[in-house]
């Protein structure tokens, strides 16, 4: 069953050049290949929700500028409801610049525009009428400021939603988005940032303390490790290996597929699995959306038979 994914966050334009390898500081690398796509963590994983088979609804800012409606058209074509979305007068369209190299590891650096401005009051008034049916998820990155995430957060927390917190870029997490209990999902490296700890394990159990929330911490290549005492673990979750063209927005499809499977009613640890393989296969593409998967094709690598 279809469930419904509630994205809340950043929407940027990616200018992407593909380097051979990534410039060191104050070097110049030539002869790379430029593409411009949409972008934007949160913008990615409500792409990846609903590539995934997920109702999806993006709530975001856009400037005034050429690239606003270049940017929506980007996840209106995915089938994403962007009527909520808002558009800000005298302000640029948020811009991602990056470069990839021949093993698919980027750089990026964001012109935050839109989504700097974007205010939680904005927020909380454009979800207002906004009922997702129950077992509906929210999905929140932090390329948006801390009163937006909790203006979304405390909207959903009063529906019985669930909530997935990708803290990326990595800052502290404000006390009333961890009183909504939400399943933060960081990189290794932003786990440690966050906590101090330098073992997944000593971090995801030091997140999990402030949330009382099951805690993933993604492994790139590597997986995901999933952080619940109250159901076994800490559990590993292999990735599978696979020739990866471009990395970019790896974690985002993840995700945007483990809230999609959420919102479908599966466990966390089924919905990881899923996720993981879904954000491995993600990279066998260009740019941050360049090799979404679909719920059967994810389901084909994994050996299931999926309806
Ligand atoms: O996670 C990848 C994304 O990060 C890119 O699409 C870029 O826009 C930045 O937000």
């Amino acid at each position: 069953m279809a469930g419904w994914v509630v994205v809340v966050g950043s929407i940027n334009v990616d200018l992407t050049v593909q380097v051979s390898r990534l410039p060191r500081p104050g070097e110049t690398v030539v002869n790379g290949t430029l593409t411009r796509s949409g972008g934007g963590k949160s913008a990615n994983q409500a792409c990846a929700a609903a590539r995934f088979g997920a109702t999806t609804r993006f709530v975001g800012a856009v400037g005034d500028d050429a690239m606003a409606d270049e940017a929506l058209d980007s996840i209106a074509a995915a089938g994403i409801d962007v009527s909520r979305c808002i558009r800000l007068a005298g302000t640029p369209t948020a811009v991602a610049l990056i470069m990839v190299d021949v093993a698919g590891e980027n750089q990026i650096a964001v012109a935050s525009g839109a989504n700097g401005v974007l205010d939680g009051a904005a927020v909380a008034a454009a979800l207002t009428d906004l009922e997702p049916p129950p077992g509906s998820a929210l999905l929140l990155a932090l390329e948006v400021s801390d009163p937006v995430v909790v203006a979304a957060a405390q909207w959903a927390a009063a529906r019985g939603m669930t909530i997935v917190v990708d803290p990326a870029p990595a800052r502290p997490l404000p006390p009333e988005l961890l009183a909504t209990h939400p399943i933060v999902k960081p990189n290794q490296t932003e786990a440690f940032q966050l906590t101090g700890e330098r073992t997944a394990q000593a971090a995801a159990a030091a997140l999990h303390a402030r949330t009382g929330a099951p805690v993933i911490v993604t492994l790139g290549a590597g997986g995901a490790m999933l952080f619940d005492p109250g159901h076994g673990g800490p559990d590993h979750l292999p990735s599978p290996r696979v020739e990866t063209i471009d990395a970019t927005g790896a974690g985002d499809a993840l995700t945007g597929i483990l809230a999609a499977c959420l919102a479908s009613g599966a466990p966390v640890r089924a919905a990881l699995s899923w996720a993981v393989t879904g954000a491995a296969l993600s990279t066998l593409g260009n740019g941050a959306r360049g090799a979404l998967p679909t719920r059967p094709e994810v389901g084909l690598l994994m050996g299931m038979v999926t309806g």
